[in-house]
This record gives C-alpha cells, structure tokens and sequence, in this order.
C-alpha cells in the first residue's frame, strides 16, 4: 500500500491556452490569455500549459506575461494556505523549441517544460521519417537539455494510444534517466476505450523502470466522445494528473473536459477516492469566460456547464424535484457555481459595488476600463429590472479584453420586416479617429449590417459560424451573439500546428452582448474582425466611404 499523503491527490494539468487555444476558432488575445490564466489560478488548477512559445513572438510573450503574473501570485487554497499554479510551455523535441519555452517560463516561481515527440509506427514513419532507435536518442538528449535549463520536465510520446507498449516502456524509461519528472501518456487522436486505456496507464506503471518516482499523467482526445471515461479509466490505473480543457476545447473534437473530470472524482469520491486542488463552484464562471473569449459557445446539453446542466423542464422531473431534489439532481447547482439566486446588482448600486463583483468574476479592470463598464451598466440597469450575474459576465465580455480595437461601433440603425428592404446604416470609429458611416441593404437585418461593415473596414472575409441567444429568461434578456470567420486570402493569419507541423487558416471569434440583438450581432462581427486585423497587422487598413 501506498502512504504517501498525496497519493490520491490528482494534479490538474490546463491546457485551455495550449491543446485548447489549437482548436478552430480559438484565437485568443494576450489578455485574454491573461485573464483566463487568472481564472484558472483561482479555480485552483495545479499546472497551467500557457501556450508554445516557438509557434511565434507573440505566443511567447503571452506565455512570458503569465509566467510573470500568474506564476508568481499565490492564490489561497482556504484555511490560511496558498498555492502558485506551475507555468508550463510545450516544446517539440528540439533545442530550439526548448529554448524558446524556457525563456518564456523562467519568469515564473514554478516553471515547467512540456516536451513531446511521437512514437506510434504510424507517426514515426509517416510524419517524422525516423526510426525508431533515432526517436530515442532523441528523447534523450532533448529532455536532458530541458532537465540542464529547468528541474521540473515533462515529457509526452505523442500518440501513445496507438503506439506499440513494449515500446513505450523503452521511451519513458530513457526519459526517465535523462531528468524527466512527469510522463504524460496522451491518446492523441482519441482512438482508445476505457478498458484499454486503463490496462495502458497500468502496463506503464508495472513495466518501466523507475517510473516510481514520477508522476504519470493522461491526455486523452475526444474523437469518440471517451475522453473523459479514458481519463477516470487511467486515473483509476494509477495516474495522478489529467490533462484536460475547459469546456473540453481542443484539435477537432477536443479535450477531455475539465469539469467533468473534475466533478466525476467530486460527485463519485467514495468511489473513486481521488481528491484534486479545484475550488468547483468556480467552474460556471470559468466556463462562461473561455466562452466568450474563444467565441466557441457551449451545447445547451454540455455535462456540468450547458444551460441546461441543472434545468428541470419536464413535469413528471418537476414534481420529483420538489419533493426531494436528490431525486433527479446527483449535484447541487451552487456546487459548480450556478447560481439560484441570481440578482446581484439593483439599479442604484455604485461603482464600488460593481468593481467588487466584477472582480469577484474575475474582471480586473484598469480605472477606464471601469469607467467604461459603470456605464455600460447603467444603461443595462435603465433597460432591465434585475442585472444577474451572467448578465454582468455577457456585457463585460465585450466589454474588456479587445486586444486592439481598431474599428468600433459608435452608432447604428436598421430598418427591416415584411415591408421593405432590410436596411442598416452604421458608424463606425476608424483606426485614425475617423468617424465612418455607411448603409447598405441585405437579405436580413443582420446581412445588411455586415455589408455595411464590411464596407468600412474592408477585409474580405468569410463568416464560418454565427450564433444568437438569450443571456437570460425573460423579455428584456441580453442577446448574445458569437461569431467566426477567416480571412479569405491573407496568409499571415495562418498559424503552425505544433503536433503536424501544417500551417491551417486561423479563424477568428468575436462576442457580444446588448438588449438588442442586432447590435450584439455587429459588436461580435466587429470583435471578430478586430482580431483578424490585430493578427495580419494590417492596422493600416481603412474604407474608402467616409461621410
Ligand atoms: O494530443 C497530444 O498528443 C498533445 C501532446 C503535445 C501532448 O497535445
Ligand atoms: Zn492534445
């Protein structure tokens, strides 16, 4: 037996700004990169993957940033005690990707690099062209150049779902010797089952050699909708750290997702006598954050987090609940921070009390930005009885952390309906100053007030996804509206996959939030295009039609 205090303890691994950032659409500016790292440090999250530092500067300065804020500010952990999340960067196994990884995460008090390479026949004659005796020459010089810059190091044999165990058993124990802490075992493509998973994570841990001393970590890919019972399965085997995504983002069909892993052990602990660090009743917060700022929205139907997690419509389900609630509700909604009593701010409240809410919700705001949202607030509160909390999350998510804003919405108006044709009329504030007015006419409201748009600011683009609804119950709801699209000819916003090494189309997200769901639709198209134009750097870019 096992009597290591930590021995149940699982380590949660984030790789929201890593894995996650990689899934299309996903394009995140540097704050909100920070905010969402501030976020995950007060969940409680034992690991923070910032990003991959070699991808390019910009990636490595955000991850340098997190490193320096986040990676040195303990949060409290309850009952006086503090914890400084790790700052890992990914690295591909080669000095120059280690190099840069490193530079970025120095800054932080507990740094850590991720390096990986693949080691299924399939990766390592296809994609890589080495043998595989190559392969583990180079695992192990490149984790021992990592283990010579920093002492905590991970490793990953990409791919190792498929890969031969024998194999692996050969990888990770040259790894070892070479300085690596953490083995991290990724199903990279999703293809394993529970059960096989398991006997994997157990192979590992009876077969390698000094895998003792180090703790052996799961990543499991969701292309057949078992990341999450993979995870549990390996977690059950004996791995302590699961590396999952928030909302399950990710390549293709995405992680394993965070808050399922995260309430399966919290929900089932007599079973599954496994602990973790995370505070869970800030998982509904976290959730909403990463979604407005990826602009990926959550299914309706999503465990944990989909708006309807904890709705009870149907009848027989209704008179259930209220005799006793245990009878369709195997979690409480205030567990994960859903809120039943929803009113948080009433219409005479003051600017310290919004500050103190905001920041609750993890909003920092510098003085203007505040300035800027009491407003935005006072507004809201004019045109809504009750300001919730979702409500103060939906219009300070397009509210703050733009990145740069190039063009914005200063005035709109729209005529549509049966009788004529839809028509909108928009003014927009240009990169110069300028103010910029155009109207243009479309097959809807919303068609019309994107050609109008599209006239200003004049980036050909094409709209890949668009999605509306309502914030809350009620008439006078918040809309909120996400949108994505892609450049059509700019090669500059192409972005390398780390893992293939192809470069892919970067799609871009954009949010946002008003009573009128029109304009929501123009503040997330313009949220969108402001981070097209912050990526291909064409700040010059401006309309021809001023007015
Ligand atoms: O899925 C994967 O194999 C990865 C590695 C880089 C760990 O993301
Ligand atoms: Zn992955």
């Amino acid at each position: 037996m096992n009597t290591n205090p930590n021995y149940n303890y699982v380590r949660i691994f984030d790789t929201t700004l890593r894995d996650g950032e990689q899934s299309p659409g996903a394009s995140l500016t540097s704050s909100e990169k920070m905010e969402i790292a501030r976020a995950l440090a007060r969940l409680g999250v034992d690991v923070i993957e910032a990003g991959f530092p070699a991808a390019s500067p910009d990636d490595a300065a955000a991850v340098q940033q997190i490193a320096q804020e986040v990676g040195n500010s303990p949060v409290s952990e309850g009952e006086g005690s503090r914890k400084v999340p790790i700052i890992c960067g990914l690295a591909r196994a080669n000095k120059k990707d280690v190099d840069a990884a490193w530079n970025s995460i120095r800054y932080a008090s507990r740094p850590r690099i991720h390096t990986f390479i693949a080691t299924s026949p399939i990766h390592m004659r296809y994609k890589l062209r080495m043998e595989p005796k190559e392969v583990v020459e180079r695992i192990s010089d490149v984790v021992a150049y990592a283990h010579s810059l920093c002492e905590d190091v991970e490793f990953s044999p990409e791919d190792a779902g498929r890969s031969e165990p024998e194999f692996l058993y050969k990888v990770l124990s040259e790894a070892i010797k070479a300085g690596a802490t953490t083995l991290n075992i990724p199903d990279t493509v999703g293809y394993t089952t529970p059960e096989e998973f398991g006997n994997l994570i157990r192979g590992i841990l009876t077969n390698v050699p000094g895998i003792e001393n180090t703790i052996v970590s799961v990543h499991c890919h969701n292309d057949l909708g078992l990341a999450t019972a993979n995870t549990l399965a390996g977690l059950q085997a004996g791995a302590r750290q699961a590396e999952v995504a928030v909302n399950g983002i990710g390549e293709r069909a995405g992680n394993t997702s965070l808050e399922e892993v995260v309430m399966a052990l919290h929900t089932r602990r007599s079973m599954f006598a496994l602990t973790t660090g995370i505070d869970t009743t800030q998982i509904a917060r976290v959730s909403r954050m990463v979604s407005t700022y990826t602009g990926i929205p959550v299914q309706p139907n999503k465990a944990i987090v989909g708006a309807n997690a904890f709705a009870h419509e149907a009848g027989i389900h209704q008179d259930g609940m209220l005799k006793h609630q245990e009878t369709y509700e195997i979690m409480r909604p205030e567990t994960v921070g859903v809120s039943q009593s929803k009113l948080v701010l009433g219409k005479h409240s003051g600017r310290h009390a919004l500050r103190v809410h905001l920041e609750e919700l993890g909003f920092h705001l510098t003085p203007p930005e505040l300035d800027r949202a009491f407003e935005q607030y006072k507004q809201l509160a004019d045109k809504k009885k009750m300001i919730t909390e979702a409500d103060l999350q939906a219009l300070l998510g397009d509210q703050t952390n733009k990145g740069e804003e190039f063009y914005s919405l200063q005035g709109m108006q729209v005529t549509c309906g049966t009788m004529g044709m839809p028509t909108a009329t928009v003014r927009l504030c240009c990169p110069d100053g300028e103010l910029a007015t155009h109207a243009a006419i479309g097959t809807g409201p919303v068609h019309a007030t994107y050609c109008a748009i599209d006239a200003i600011v004049g980036v050909p683009n094409t709209l890949l996804e668009f999605n509306i609804h309502a914030v809350t119950e009620g008439i006078d709801a918040l809309g909120e509206v996400t949108v994505r699209l892609q450049a059509n000819d700019s090669p500059l916003s192409e972005r390398e996959s780390p893992q293939n090494g192809r470069t892919f189309a970067r799609t871009f997200g954009g949010y946002g939030a008003d009573t009128d769901i029109i304009v929501a639709a123009a503040k997330a198209y313009l949220a969108a295009l402001n981070k097209l134009l912050a990526a291909t750097t064409i700040s010059n870019v401006k309309g021809e039609i001023r007015s």
